[in-house]
């Protein structure tokens, strides 16, 4: 057994008597001077968790009519003779912090949990492994949270919506077994990119290799590749180079010396295309040519594996947008060249702007990278208001395939019917 669900759990009268002895008890709960609930932390438990986004009663009173109920229920279920530990409340809600929980086990005694939700005014699934259940009031999963990894898909949690829950622990009689030595996860960030992942499985490649893998190799496999495929054809690189390679970037954009006409940078239209693009609000810089063989190694790769076959590099080309260039915008287009891949890389920024690939918003970090074909994918930014001191700096790595495929057909106007929806769901977004 993994997971069992019962529904309809307790009678209305049984909901009442619960409901007067949670107020109650949150009657109770430690305020500071600004009448907010202190943290769980200082107070055994009891208290704000902001990082769950959550209000929460470590360890609460509900009358014995209950507990022998639900423990009566959960032994007949699972033909066994356990003992209710203890019942912990917590009150998910945007006013308490961002409502998350990440992939994890807890690390106690407990042989199995309750997880009952008394009231919601929102969906929210809960995720045991790989799978995940809706939950509807009144109902519960039951399983070892010890020995599955539990999660709740990525949501934001609009203004007034909760989700109240209260979590029986129980733990068994004949086999008391402790968990607290459980193995911690290695690292924060794939475990981010995991709950990612299980949020939108099918948005992910990946996610048909790892299913089923236990957490740890779930985590190295994504370690290992760096690489989260996002979809069929758009995939996103992370920590792609290290700090000696982004300082080489960064001293070839400094070297640089773009000339100047009247103490203004000249018009790229005029100079071969280095210089200052005032329409795209942004800072051009002259292609590259002399890329050390670490650097073209790594870039060759992150083509190979993306694209499936051998291609070749065809032009490096540096950017900075800042509003101190014009005004940066990027309108949904296609590249209409004979390129077949880019590697649309962020060196540094000081603010965030994401990059629009079709239908969808693809969040960009420093030392990070989309990969997409921008003859076959529209890809564009929201619009964004950037002041002089904002900026962001970009290359483009541009790769050819060999069987010579030419999209200058695809040279259509802005305004082309092409767009049209992309155009509606930038425009929809307003000013970002
Ligand atoms: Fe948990
Ligand atoms: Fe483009």
């Amino acid at each position: 057994m993994t997971v069992n669900k019962i529904n309809n759990i307790f009678s209305t009268q049984e909901l009442l008597i619960i409901d007067s002895n949670i107020k109650n008890q949150i009657s109770f709960l430690q305020v500071d001077q600004e009448n907010n609930f202190k943290s769980y932390l200082v107070n055994n438990g009891w208290g704000l968790h902001q990082e769950l986004g959550r209000l929460q009663l470590g360890n609460i009173y509900l009358p014995n009519k209950i507990t022998k109920k639900i423990t009566k229920i959960i032994n007949n279920l699972l033909n066994s003779n356990f003992k209710l530990d203890h019942i912990v409340y917590v009150e998910y809600n945007k006013k308490y912090g961002k409502p998350s929980l990440k992939p994890h086990f807890d690390r106690d005694n407990s042989a199995v949990v309750v997880d009952f939700q008394l009231s919601a005014n929102t969906s929210w699934n809960l995720g045991v492994d790989y799978d995940s259940y809706k939950l509807e009031d009144n109902s519960a999963l039951i399983f070892n949270a010890n020995e599955h990894f539990h999660w709740r898909p990525i949501k934001n949690f609009k203004e007034d919506e909760f989700v109240k829950m209260l979590f029986f622990r129980f733990y068994n009689l004949d086999n008391k077994k402790s968990y607290e030595n459980l193995q911690e996860f290695s690292s924060s960030e794939a475990v981010e990119i995991l709950l990612e992942i299980l949020s939108n499985p099918t948005e992910h490649k990946i996610y048909e290799k790892i299913k089923g893998l236990s957490i740890y190799d779930a985590i190295k496999q994504i370690e290992d590749n760096q690489q989260v495929n996002l979809f069929d054809n758009i995939k996103k690189y992370e920590n792609i180079f290290t700090s000696e390679e982004l300082k080489f970037f960064e001293s070839i954009l400094d070297q640089y010396d773009i000339p100047k006409v009247n103490n203004n940078y000249i018009n790229s239209k005029d100079n071969d295309g280095v210089g200052i693009d005032q329409a795209l609000g942004r800072l051009q810089f002259k292609r590259f040519e002399n890329i050390p063989d670490n650097i073209r190694e790594k870039i060759n790769s992150i083509a190979k594996t993306s694209f499936g076959s051998e291609l070749s590099l065809s032009n490096t080309v540096a950017v900075e947008y800042s509003g101190k260039y014009g005004k940066p915008n990027l309108p949904p287009h296609f590249d209409a060249d004979d390129n077949s891949l880019i590697i649309n890389f962020q060196l540094s920024s000081n603010t965030s702007w994401d990059i629009g690939l079709n239908l969808k918003l693809y969040n960009l970090e420093n030392n990070c990278a989309l990969v997409f074909n921008p003859n076959e994918v529209i890809h564009w930014r929201p619009h964004k208001i950037f002041t002089n001191e904002e900026y962001i700096k970009m290359i483009f790595f541009r790769f050819t395939s060999f069987n010579d495929k030419k999209y200058l057909n695809l040279r259509h106007s802005m305004d082309h019917p092409i767009f049209k929806e992309t155009n509606l769901y930038r425009d929809k977004l307003g000013n970002t």
